[in-house]
């Protein structure tokens, strides 16, 4: 009856231990040891195990079984007894699992529009040039009429520009500051002005809202050549020394003669591509001479002074500085793009 005796073993060992396990309640270190007690490689458990290559082959299932119960049995008490005794710890107000991997602080960034004009105020500052505001709902007369856009202009049209009441309205470009700063002072000038512009318009490369830099430099003798040096300095500081630049004649209403900026494709360095449209180059600003008009209006003597100005798209620049197509991604505020700009 060597069968029963073994049974009877066995079952003395599993309760022995699960007294035991009772008993260590919730200390860790005390089930750990038991765990070695009894299933360590010289434990209890694991020597009735050695039985097996004693007992006769007949009975070599029946044993086997019975002490493959006896070990799940246990292995078991003590998983449940270890739960209990690490769920205790953390529940427990006095200890602190500092083993638990700590959580990642989210830390914030400037918004990209925010980085690239604070960029831009930064070169136009280096050179001299002091920064100013003005406000976002103005006045028909500085947004347009100072700025020698007469009431019949296109640029006046009802799907371009919101319109508060009739000689109110969300500037569409930040040109009207120059008209506000020089009505306030005399030359020399040097300022830029960033802010929020308004156009009704919305696809991949327009939103009702978007953001644009002025500059304006007025006193004695300023010239075209000016002009040419600072964009041209700006440019450099802006996207590289190696990134080439040309100014094509233009026409704006405020400035006589007008150009625009384009710098050479920053997507296949001018050899032509999707991006600009196969022409090598990309348009990045307007720019030109203050029209006597505009100095009139103000009340500054055009056969006295002279002065260039230029107004950019803040998002465009954006843009061609991070290879981005959608124009709206700026302001859709989804984090994952967002970001990418820390
Ligand atoms: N205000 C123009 C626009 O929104 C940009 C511009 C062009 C500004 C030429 C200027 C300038 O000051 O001289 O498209």
């Amino acid at each position: 009856m060597e069968q029963v005796a073994d049974r009877r073993e066995i079952e003395q060992v599993v309760n022995e231990a699960l007294r035991e396990l009772e008993e260590a309640k919730k200390d860790l270190k005390l089930i750990d040891a038991l765990r070695v007690k009894y299933l360590g490689r010289k434990g209890l458990i694991t020597n009735l195990f050695k039985q097996l290559g004693k007992v006769s082959p007949e009975k070599r299932p029946e044993l086997g079984r019975l002490l493959n119960e006896a070990r799940d049995t246990v292995e078991r008490a003590i998983g449940s007894a270890t739960e209990r005794a690490k769920e205790a710890i953390l529940t427990s107000k006095e200890t602190i699992d500092v083993t638990t991997p700590g959580r990642i602080p989210i830390i914030g960034s400037l918004h990209p529009v925010t980085q690239v004009t604070q960029e831009i105020v930064r070169i136009f500052s280096q050179m001299g040039f002091e920064v100013v505001e003005g406000p976002e709902v103005e006045l028909d007369y500085y947004n347009f009429e100072a700025l020698n856009i007469p009431k019949d202009h296109p640029a006046r049209d009802m799907q371009d520009t919101f319109y508060i009441s009739e000689d109110v309205v969300l500037r569409t470009h930040t040109s009207p500051i120059q008209a506000r700063i020089m009505e306030k002072r005399r030359p020399p000038i040097q300022i830029i002005a960033p802010g929020k512009t308004y156009r009704c318009d919305s696809d991949m490369t327009h939103t009702p809202m978007f953001h644009q830099v002025e500059g304006l430099m007025v006193g004695k003798d300023i010239s075209f050549s000016h002009l040419k040096a600072v964009l041209t300095l700006f440019v450099h500081r802006m996207f590289g020394p190696q990134v080439g630049l040309r100014f094509r004649p233009s026409f704006f209403p405020f400035t006589e003669p007008s150009a625009e900026v384009d710098i050479q494709c920053v997507m296949c360095g001018g050899s032509g591509c999707k991006v600009c449209s196969y022409t090598g180059w990309l348009e990045i600003l307007g720019s030109g001479m203050v029209d006597p008009a505009v100095f009139e209006k103000v009340g500054y003597d055009p056969e006295e002074v002279t002065g260039f100005a230029f107004g950019m798209g803040i998002e465009r620049i954006a843009m061609l500085k991070w290879s981005i197509d959608d124009l709206r991604l700026f302001f859709e505020n989804d984090v994952r793009f967002l970001e990418q700009f820390t």
